[in-house]
């Protein structure tokens, strides 16, 4: 994907990468999030590791990338707060709310959210929406509940499916299994996200409502644009 004045997406998202580096707080712990725009991320902050204490991270394939860059990573057990935490999405609204999970790792990203005071969220200007729900909504769930929470994403007008990997049903980092739903319009995203998350088997929905983003870097064809 090209934009109009020719950066490629692939290049919005490096310059939200390395915008982010301005959040990240020397001689701290950063919280890192997962997936293409926050390996962006991960590279930029390979150059100021001598100067950071190391990071959280929210899934395995994080974790990697950061050690194979020499930066330490913590268990999020190991720590009480963070100042920040550095994530994409796969859609954020005008107010900061966000779905995400395209990667598999929802629930480890609010985790790691939880544990940090602001939220930065950078992402390439295709993920600015008006209303969340156009991105099949992921759902981190139990295998054994998937289908009666199917049954009821149907109810309320949405098709679920399983998520597959070769020709399996994917399995996340926590051994559980996600389903994608489509056809949702999410106007109130802090009633659905409190709603959804009390049905029996869901780990988490990949609605970040109460833990929306703070701001938004996002990547336009006219540079970073800061959304507050
Ligand atoms: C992973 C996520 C990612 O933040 C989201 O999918 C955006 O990824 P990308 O930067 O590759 O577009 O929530 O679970």
């Amino acid at each position: 994907m090209t934009t109009s004045n020719s950066l490629s997406q692939d290049q919005l998202k490096t310059l939200v990468g390395q915008a982010a580096l301005q959040y990240v707080v020397p001689g701290e712990i950063v919280g890192v999030g997962t997936g293409s725009t926050v390996n962006k991320f991960i590279d930029a902050l390979a150059t100021m590791k001598d100067s950071i204490r190391g990071a959280v991270s929210s899934s395995v394939a994080s974790t990697e990338r950061l050690r194979a860059l020499g930066i330490t990573v913590f268990d999020a057990n190991e720590v009480e707060s963070l100042s920040v935490y550095i994530d994409g999405a796969d859609e954020i609204d005008g107010k900061g709310f966000m779905v995400k999970g395209g990667g598999a790792a929802l629930t480890r990203e609010k985790i790691v959210a939880a544990l940090a005071r602001r939220f930065v969220c950078i992402a390439d200007e295709s993920k600015l929406v008006d209303v969340l729900g156009q991105f099949p909504l992921p759902v981190e769930v139990i295998p054994m509940a998937a289908a009666q929470i199917q049954r009821r994403f149907e109810a309320m007008g949405g098709q679920a499916t399983l998520r597959q990997k070769d020709g399996l049903p994917l399995v996340t980092d926590n051994g559980q299994h996600i389903l994608d739903v489509r056809g949702l319009a999410i106007r109130d995203p802090l009633a659905f996200e409190s709603s959804v998350n009390q049905w029996p088997g869901v780990i988490t929905v990949g609605v970040f409502a109460h833990q929306k983003a703070s701001l938004c870097l996002l990547g336009t064809a006219q540079g970073v644009r800061t959304l507050e």
